[in-house]
């Protein structure tokens, strides 16, 4: 824009584009829509279950004979695809459930395919909702401190991709932060025939506060520790930010994600500044999403005026996707 044009007030009235609600329609850029939206699903062993998640009101955990009727009503409302986690029956120290064409996630994503094959269906890969110590991947030990084995846990994340993709998955999204995932979940997914299948990388992934009610949702709370060596530091730069995109990219990464998406609107707009042609998403996560919960509960903030202004926000920073819990809510608003 150019801000050195001599027109000036009283030539210039920015409240003429703000004075009728068909112009400010018009003038409008950004406009929620169900379409653009991706809805996180938790799905858990068992039957007849549909469990609610306390600090998450709105959602639940559900069996995997719950899930086609579920997929049917999130398919009416034209939302955009499921983001689902399993939560196994039984976990371990490597979080083999994640493997087995038989673990929670083979069983959901064959479900979801038969109930609505249409349905845009991705999965979370990661070890942490797997392993009973609740880390990224397999730990080991070096120079007394126990951590994520980096390169071990590779291989494994790319036998969990194809594993899922076996099973049913349309798009995998990593998000355990471990260098190198994209490319060896490529690798892996190439080898087995399946070069068609796009990768959603949590490329910029903070290590957040915001996402305790989802560790309520998994069970997935680290039994010690943190995750502050692998998910990234919220007092850094956007700069690291833009290394981690380029890093996914190279390795063969299709849509980038940057998460958490409220406080982090400075990386989702920077990003977008430097990688314009990649699609782009944002994860509007549990903290986020119940935050706005529990106030409007209260009656201290409308619930929908305030979703939408952060989707809004959120879409307007670059966003061109969005994983949200809010998913349905705002299908229901829109088509209002
Ligand atoms: C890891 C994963 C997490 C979330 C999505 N994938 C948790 C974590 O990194 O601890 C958090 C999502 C949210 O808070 O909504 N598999």
């Amino acid at each position: 824009m150019d801000f050195d044009t001599p027109s000036s007030f009283p030539t210039t009235r920015m409240r003429r584009l703000r004075y009728l609600p068909a112009v400010r329609a018009l003038v409008q850029e950004v406009k929620l829509s169900a379409s653009k939206l991706i809805l996180p699903l938790f799905v858990c062993s068992g039957t007849q279950v549909r469990k609610p998640i306390v600090s998450m009101p709105g959602h639940e955990q559900i069996s995997v004979d719950q899930l086609g009727a579920e997929l049917l009503q999130i398919q009416a409302l034209g939302i955009g695809g499921v983001l689902l986690f399993g939560i196994p029956h039984k976990k371990d120290a490597k979080g083999c459930d994640s493997l087995s064409s038989d673990g929670i996630i083979q069983q959901a994503l064959r479900a979801a395919k038969k109930a609505t094959p249409e349905i845009l269906v991705i999965t979370d890969v990661c070890f942490c909702e797997y392993t009973d110590h609740g880390h990224c991947g397999v730990l080991s030990e070096s120079s007394g401190q126990t951590d994520v084995d980096n390169d071990a846990t590779l291989e494994l994340l790319a036998r969990q991709a194809v594993s899922h993709v076996e099973a049913g998955a349309d798009m995998v999204a990593p998000s355990g932060m471990m260098d190198g995932m994209v490319g060896a979940i490529r690798k892996g997914l190439d080898h087995s025939g399946y070069q068609h299948v796009p990768i959603m990388s949590y490329a910029a992934k903070y290590a957040s506060s915001f996402y305790g009610p989802f560790r309520d949702a998994v069970e997935s709370t680290p039994g010690s520790g943190d995750r502050r060596t692998h998910q990234m530091d919220p007092a850094v730069a956007a700069g690291q930010a833009l290394r981690e995109v380029a890093l996914d990219l190279a390795e063969g990464a299709d849509i980038i994600m940057i998460k958490p998406a409220l406080a982090y609107l400075d990386v989702i707009a920077q990003v977008k500044d430097r990688f314009p042609g990649v699609p782009l998403a944002a994860y509007n996560v549990s903290g986020e999403y119940s935050m706005v919960q529990a106030a409007a509960e209260r009656g201290w903030i409308d619930e929908q005026e305030v979703t939408s202004e952060m989707l809004i926000a959120m879409h307007r920073a670059g966003a061109n996707l969005v994983v949200t819990y809010a998913a349905k809510n705002v299908a229901r608003w829109t088509t209002q």
